[in-house]
């Protein structure tokens, strides 16, 4: 067990089938695939940028990002950020898990998203969405170029055109490479703010940069405080110990489960609000693991509600799954199961609940389900939270990313590269007879 930051990471479950003594002996390969990563050394040694990122972030860099989302949130009533992957899942991730994604009456704007993909329905909701409110957009696009982005730019740019006229340029902010890329030459044709990607931060490791900052900020999420939790859990993570340091123990216990069939992590939470950050994860460990018919197959649940569902899998199909359960010990609402209405004694059978919280019965079903998984042949592992707050996402994000550069090092693959993400756009674009 090993606890930072209000997250504690349980390994107990996964003993029965990863014994301490194989635990160990995966140690070295894992110390030095962590050692590679500080060395700045190994595949994909020029996309190290995020492993520092939260101690080079510099009051000035989260000056200028507050400044910008002030700006943002005095001119708009609805702010829609157009990105895809990377560029959009971190931020709306972080924006779901604290409930901010949206809320009337906060004094920020609305965050919608668009051009996260080419579906016309979706896109015209969103622009419906949008309606007659006031509205600011902020693109984001490390490369410039791809499609789904770009479309959903062009269809939003033309509306701010046709109702702002001249003033439309004001309420675009680009964030998107120093020079390279067709969106950096029209910011600057076009006069729009801009925000730098550094090179050496791909896409889906991006969320404590601008790409993240900038509408996390414009919504209200305090991101100092998310910086901060990323930059405490990078101080542990520098131990190469791994009865210390959580991503280090992560990262070898899903892997030396992997090397014994278990090839499918489900990562499992007991909150709604989470659901998104699950999404980033899956594409955080998706993209960086699957290559070269390696790497562990991301998954994803939100519990209760998918025990209805998969839950019968889970406990009963094929034996290829693991599970990472992220639980949050107090989510603050303080909703709990009422007395009975005297109807007469217990009509609905629930007295035996009277007066606890939802925190308590949804913790007990975790408790519950981890136990009947764990007997049902699925190793387990736990992802404690106290809470869901800006520090605890920031420290959580920077686990999980340092485990995907362990577990890649671990797979013997180049974690920062996604080259199987350029055969659909291949045929995509032959398909569309783009010059
Ligand atoms: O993680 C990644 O690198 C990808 O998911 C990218 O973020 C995604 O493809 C979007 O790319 P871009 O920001 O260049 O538009």
């Amino acid at each position: 067990m090993i606890e930072h930051e209000g997250i504690r990471l349980d390994i107990s479950g996964a003993g029965e089938y990863l014994p301490a003594s194989e635990l160990e002996a995966l140690e070295p390969r894992a110390m030095a695939a962590l050692a590679e990563l500080h060395d700045g050394t190994g595949p994909g040694a020029d996309f190290l940028g995020w492993l520092d990122l939260p101690s080079s972030i510099t009051a000035d860099d989260l000056g200028n990002v507050q400044a910008e989302a002030d700006r943002i949130a005095a001119q708009a009533e609805v702010l829609a950020v157009v990105g895809i992957g990377g560029s959009y899942l971190g931020a709306r991730a972080v924006l779901a898990a604290l409930g901010l994604d949206g809320r009337a009456g906060s004094g920020r704007p609305e965050v919608v998203f668009a051009g996260t993909g080419l579906c016309g329905a979706t896109l015209q909701q969103t622009l419906d969405r949008l309606g007659d409110r006031d509205v600011h957009v902020c693109v984001i696009s490390k490369s410039g170029t791809t499609l789904e982005p770009a479309v959903a730019f062009r269809i939003l740019r033309a509306g701010l055109a046709a109702r702002y006229g001249g003033g439309a340029a004001s309420r675009i902010t680009a964030v998107t490479d120093a020079s390279r890329g067709a969106l950096r030459r029209l910011a600057e044709a076009e006069g729009y703010a801009t925000f730098v990607i550094p090179d050496d931060v791909g896409g889906r490791f991006s969320v404590l940069t601008p790409v993240g900052l900038v509408p996390l900020a414009a919504a209200g999420v305090d991101v100092a405080a998310l910086v901060g939790g990323a930059r405490s859990m990078a101080e542990l993570c520098r131990s190469d110990d791994l009865r210390v340091n959580p991503a280090l123990l992560y990262a070898t216990v899903r892997y030396g489960l992997y090397t014994k069939g278990f090839t499918t992590e489900i990562l499992s939470s007991f909150h709604g609000g989470m659901q998104l950050m699950q999404e980033w994860w899956k594409q955080l460990f998706g993209e960086s693991e699957g290559k070269q018919g390696r790497g562990i197959f991301p998954a994803s649940t939100v519990f209760t509600t998918d025990l209805h569902s998969l839950g019968q899998y889970i406990q009963d199909g094929r034996r290829v799954l693991q599970e990472t359960f992220l639980a949050v010990r107090e989510t603050g609402t303080g909703l709990a199961v009422p007395g009975g209405g005297g109807e007469g004694p217990d009509p609905d059978g629930l007295d035996y609940l009277a007066g606890r919280s939802l925190d308590e019965i949804n913790w007990k079903a975790y408790e519950g389900t981890r136990t009947a998984h764990l007997a049902g042949g699925v190793p387990c592992l736990g992802l404690e939270l106290d809470r869901v707050d800006a520090r605890t996402l920031g420290a959580l994000i920077y686990m999980f990313e340092l485990a995907v550069g362990i577990g890649g090092r671990l797979l013997g693959v180049n974690p920062f590269d996604q080259p199987g993400v350029e055969t659909y756009k291949k045929e995509m674009f032959r398909l569309l007879g783009k010059p």
